[in-house]
């Protein structure tokens, strides 16, 4: 290709590319964010951690639980729902956000009973990750020691509705072949609570059982049988902090 033909289309190329990204600033660090993309992701793109509980890679964001919260051009927003601007200032790293995010997971530890030495998911748990990242003690709140039910009606996984935080990551992620959805909520308000579908729920194949599994943040659906295939002490949170794997891309 001729040299005049080669820039030409180099300069094409950068203009299309700088079309589609945009500046933002994370806590004072300028980054890249492509037009369109949610906050969250960008800040992944650029090595920057937020914690979050109720989104899920892929499935469209609910911003229910507000682990994200940030602060963008100094108002309370979400990080999985709001999607970049040109010249955002954005606010994470700050100690009024930490001891927010902090609160928010003792909240979820006292809402529920979280059995965290007896729990298979122990070391993969995203909620316990979060309370060792935090530094939670003991937290601020009482707990409330509900009453709740282990579920273990369907012949593939176990309900554990102790550990449930209602994220619905579950119900949003986890479809049959038709797309229906395998999981609901019933009741309300503080009855709350997570159901597998008796019908679509009890021809679950392994494959759907070990997704749901690995989709729920916490350890409230177990696959049946299965149990320390991974030692504790060797399982994704116990060696390295969670948030590291993006802060050391
Ligand atoms: S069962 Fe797990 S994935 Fe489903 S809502 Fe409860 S915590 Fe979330
Ligand atoms: S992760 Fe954003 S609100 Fe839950």
């Amino acid at each position: 290709m001729p040299a005049k033909l080669q820039a030409e289309c180099l300069t094409y190329k950068i203009k299309e590319f700088m079309n589609k990204v945009i500046k933002i600033t994370i806590d004072d660090l300028e980054c890249m964010a492509a037009k369109g993309q949610y906050i969250i992701d960008a800040a992944k793109d650029n090595g920057i951690f937020i914690p979050t509980l109720c989104n899920y890679p892929g499935v469209k964001p609910k911003g229910s639980c507000r682990i994200c919260t940030i602060k963008v051009n100094g108002r309370l927003m979400t990080a999985c729902t709001t999607p970049v601007a040109e010249n955002m200032i954005i606010e994470n790293n700050i100690p009024e956000l930490q001891d927010l995010r902090k609160a928010i997971v003792e909240l979820l530890f006292i809402e529920g009973n979280h059995f965290c030495p007896a729990c298979e998911k122990s070391g993969n748990c995203e909620l316990q990750a979060l309370a060792y990242r935090f530094h939670m003690m003991v937290p601020r709140f009482p707990y409330s020691f509900p009453q709740r039910q282990v579920d273990a009606t369907n012949p593939k996984l176990i309900k554990d509705q102790n550990r449930c935080i209602l994220c619905k990551r579950c119900i949003r992620a986890i479809k049959d072949s038709d797309g229906r959805s395998i999981f609901a909520y019933k009741r309300r308000g503080q009855h709350v609570e997570i159901s597998i579908d008796p019908k679509i729920g009890k021809d679950l194949s392994d494959e759907v059982a070990l997704k749901a599994m690995d989709v729920c943040p916490v350890g409230a659906l177990l696959v049946r049988e299965k149990g320390f295939d991974v030692p504790i002490g060797e399982r994704k949170y116990d060696k390295t902090p969670i948030g590291s794997d993006i802060e050391n891309m």
